[in-house]
């Protein structure tokens, strides 16, 4: 049986990932397609823990490193025991997040401070050879995008706001890091996810056509 394709959404707080996902699974399972959704940090039982580590508590309580190794511990767990048997067994994987975001927010985030040659080599080590057929980078101004973000964990009371409370240019520099990741290779889409829900949608699915259905 031919193996499935394994989508990946990347993107800001805010930008629609969640929402998104949902969306493009519901039009591809119409389609006949079996689909599993996943996301990161939290993708499978022991990765839900470390990301309760990553996402609540104190923004300091421990240093950009040693925070990109919990990522790729969890990474290494989705891979191995969700995201490969699911594509060997013919079904599609969309995963609300994956790699680029480490580097996005570990590299560029930090303004630097960890080294983009030590996120490349722990990819390398605990993924691979391995990498999403398509990533849709989901590019919104942060402003916006916390906006959004902020209303929804309030609405839901939310405790996952390591990241939301950090300073604007954080945020800014990670946008500008997703645009700069978006440059590194072909399976990149970067899509304006200023839009509504609706057209931001149409896009996805004009991608996907193109990229991966009619291809
Ligand atoms: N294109 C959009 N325009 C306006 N609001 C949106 C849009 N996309 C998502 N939202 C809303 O913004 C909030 C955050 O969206 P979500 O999909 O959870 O983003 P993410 O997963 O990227 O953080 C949700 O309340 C969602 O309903
Ligand atoms: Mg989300």
């Amino acid at each position: 049986m031919a193996t499935g394709y394994f989508i990946t959404l990347e993107g800001g707080e805010g930008a629609g990932k969640t929402t998104q996902i949902k969306l493009l699974a519901e039009y591809l399972q119409a389609k006949g397609i079996e689909v599993v959704t996943t996301k990161e940090p939290g993708g499978t039982p022991i990765g839900l823990e470390l990301r309760k580590m990553l996402c609540t508590g104190d923004k300091d309580k421990f240093d950009p490193v040693a925070e990109a190794l919990l990522y790729y511990a969890d990474r290494r767990i989705h891979v191995q025991q969700k995201i490969l048997p699911a594509l060997q067994e013919g079904k599609w994987v969309i995963s609300d997040r994956f790699a680029d975001s480490t580097m996005a927010y570990q590299y560029y985030g930090y303004n630097k401070r960890v080294s983009k040659e030590m996120l490349e080599q722990l990819y390398k080590m605990t993924v691979g050879d391995f990498y999403p057929d398509l990533t849709l980078i989901l590019d919104i101004d942060p402003k916006v995008g916390l906006a959004r973000s902020i209303k929804r964990n309030n609405e839901e009371k939310g405790q996952e706001i390591r990241f939301e409370g950090r300073e604007i240019e954080f945020h800014n520099n990670l946008r500008n890091g997703f645009l700069e990741i978006a440059k590194t290779a072909p399976r990149y889409k970067v899509l304006n996810a200023g839009q509504t829900i609706e057209d931001l949608h149409k896009e996805i699915v004009k991608t996907v056509k193109e990229r991966l259905i009619n291809r």
